[in-house]
């Protein structure tokens, strides 16, 4: 069986988008796959965070991997922080990166650009895709289903894979990225030309998990469109409509031709109030679910066997990182 790996990160609560481009696509592949999720906490901590918010959002995100649909008996689901081998790796990677390639990473420089001064951006920041690329090679991953904001690190991922194949030991698979069919990036419900993100100033740009069900459908009945009247996928021109339409055809499973179908005579308003019932149901719904895992003695079970079973093949792994690099005694 081939294996999947991926990870959110646990640095506030995931919106619609993170759904639509990560966790829908875990639940469609975890039949397939020897399956391995992942809260990143460490990657969190790249920014400043507060200690018990951190604890909270990480308990947060078991459930919400979970009441995605994930089937617990399947997979793993694990805290990165509780596996030691995820920091050895970073360490082993980190020394395998050179500075100029994490400088050009285009996250790093959106983040690096937020906050003024150098003095306030951590090393971590910059170091942050040697992590994640330990994160995906620890368990020799053949697939990483993630939203497009995250290709370039997954390209970067391949690229380290193949440098320490060629200088210690080919020891590490490349891995491939899976994008989601529709919905690899949802964008702002205000600003449709950039991409939905949970720490967007404006919250009526974005939809978390956890917002009210009826505030949700009010976002949505808000939300900008375009100039003219016409419900069509058109993403150049109409970037407003077009992500209504990715995020209703992904929350449905209606193809986007059936709803511009089925449309067509009718008015924006008309859709997004439509729009709004389908997003308020599935947040229902969803929610039903996250609490029961949330007051669920479960949850912490289901995290305690994730991560030794992680742990099992991760710690193998660093043991034949460690040994091509010639780090302590001969075993
Ligand atoms: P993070 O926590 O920012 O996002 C989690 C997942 O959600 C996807 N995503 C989106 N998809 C569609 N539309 C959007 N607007 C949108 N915003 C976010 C992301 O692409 C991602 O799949 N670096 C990663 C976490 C990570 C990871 C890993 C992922 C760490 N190690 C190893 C895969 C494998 C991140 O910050 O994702």
């Amino acid at each position: 069986m081939k294996t999947l790996f991926s990870g959110v990160q646990p640095s506030g609560i995931p919106t619609i988008g993170n759904y639509i481009g990560a966790y829908k696509q875990f639940v469609e592949l975890q039949d397939e796959y020897d399956s391995y999720f992942c809260i990143v906490d460490q990657h969190a901590i790249t920014v400043p965070q507060d200690r018990l918010k951190l604890r909270e959002n990480s308990r947060a995100l078991a459930a919400i991997y979970l009441a995605s649909g994930l089937n617990p008996d399947k997979i793993s689901l694990f805290i990165q922080s509780e596996v030691s081998a995820h920091a050895k790796a970073a360490w082993m990677l980190q020394c395998t990166s050179y500075i100029g390639e994490l400088e050009r990473m285009t996250q790093f420089k959106d983040k690096a650009r937020k906050q003024n001064q150098r003095d306030g951006i951590s090393v971590g920041l910059l170091t942050y895709p040697a992590l994640m690329a330990g994160d995906i090679l620890l368990y020799n991953a053949d697939v990483v289903p993630v939203g497009e904001d995250q290709t370039q690190h997954i390209e970067f991922t391949r690229n380290i894979a193949e440098r320490f194949n060629t200088k210690y030991n080919d020891i590490f698979t490349l891995p491939e990225i899976k994008l989601p069919a529709v919905g690899g990036r949802i964008m702002s419900l205000n600003e449709p030309v950039k991409k939905m993100s949970k720490s967007d100033d404006n919250q009526k740009s974005f939809i978390t998990l956890l917002d009210d069900p009826n505030q949700a459908a009010k976002k949505i009945r808000s939300a900008v469109t375009d100039s003219d009247t016409e419900i069509k996928f058109d993403k150049e021109n109409k970037p407003g409509i077009s992500n209504l339409l990715t995020i209703y055809s992904s929350l449905t499973d209606k193809t986007i031709g059936q709803l511009t179908e089925e449309y067509k005579d009718s008015s924006y308003g008309d859709f997004k109030k439509d729009l709004g019932e389908v997003v308020k149901e599935f947040l229902i719904d969803f929610q039903e679910r996250y609490n029961y895992y949330l007051n669920s003695e479960e949850l912490d079970e289901i995290l305690d066997a994730g991560r030794d079973k992680a742990a099992r093949k991760a710690d193998k792994m660093v043991e034949k990182m460690e040994r091509a690099m010639g780090l302590g005694r001969k075993r």
